[in-house]
């Protein structure tokens, strides 16, 4: 069970909101997730403190140099951080909710947020575990996406949901979307609420979630609707990758 996350980060101030705000601030302040980020800026020697520079071969943009990095990983697992390291990057393995049920029951993770055209390859072959995408787009950074993540695997851990049912019947989790959902007024600007909703049938009202769910899916989503069943709900929980890099 996830217990305790490190983030490397040149924008510590990007998870100033996830430690204060909503279901992680939560998690967060009730101590079930503790949350450390490490800045390479802190880990420079030079007057300006550099962290980027050009690339080898031209070309725009700049890279991040890996010493910086290098030290600060190295810094928080000192400290105790995982030992695997999860590089955010659109490159890398892409993250769906049986990744995402997976993680959450690792008990730590260490996150490495990438900036400018990228990360000098060598720190990814010396030090890096793993690498996840959250989608197959380019954002401008790591932070977002570590954002992402955490959100997604936080709102899992037994007691961060109010009603952890809500969990299992998230769109996803039963390799479905959801159904859609409904609150007072019983009709709202001339649209009724589904007469099985108020029907007080319990049985009906299954049925017809069941059933919206179902068709959403099929239209919307065609390519989840013929992806078989996880019969195993085991199944997704990999052990995190071996270490590269020991202490
Ligand atoms: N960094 C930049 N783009 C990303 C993406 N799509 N997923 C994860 N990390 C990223």
């Amino acid at each position: 069970m996830l217990r305790r996350i490190d983030i490397i980060t040149l924008f510590p101030e990007w998870f100033d909101s996830v430690k204060t705000l909503g279901l992680t601030g939560r998690a967060i302040d009730q101590g079930q997730v503790e949350l450390k980020c490490w800045n390479p800026r802190d880990f420079t020697d030079d007057p300006h403190r550099s962290v980027d520079d050009r690339p080898y071969g031209g070309g725009p943009g700049m890279v991040m140099r890996p010493e910086p990095l290098a030290l600060a990983i190295e810094a928080a697992q000192a400290n105790g951080a995982a030992s695997a390291v999860t590089y955010l990057s659109p490159q890398g393995q892409l993250l769906d909710q049986a990744g995402i049920q997976a993680l959450s029951k690792r008990s730590q993770w260490l996150l490495l947020c990438g900036r400018y055209e990228g990360i000098d390859e060598r720190l990814i072959e010396a030090l890096v575990d793993e690498e996840l995408s959250i989608g197959d787009y380019v954002l401008s950074g790591g932070e977002p996406a570590a954002w992402v993540v955490m959100d997604a695997a936080i709102r899992l851990l037994p007691g961060v949901l109010g009603h952890p049912e809500s969990a299992e019947q998230d769109s996803f989790s039963a390799g479905r979307l959801d159904h859609p959902h409904y609150t007072r007024p019983s009709t709202w600007r001339g649209r009724a609420v589904p007469p099985a909703l108020v029907s007080g049938d319990h049985g009906l009202i299954e049925q017809w979630r069941a059933q919206i769910a179902a068709e959403r899916t099929k239209a919307r989503r065609p390519d989840l609707w013929a992806r078989p069943a996880a019969s195993d709900p085991e199944a997704s929980d990999v052990p995190p990758p071996a270490p590269k890099h020991d202490l």
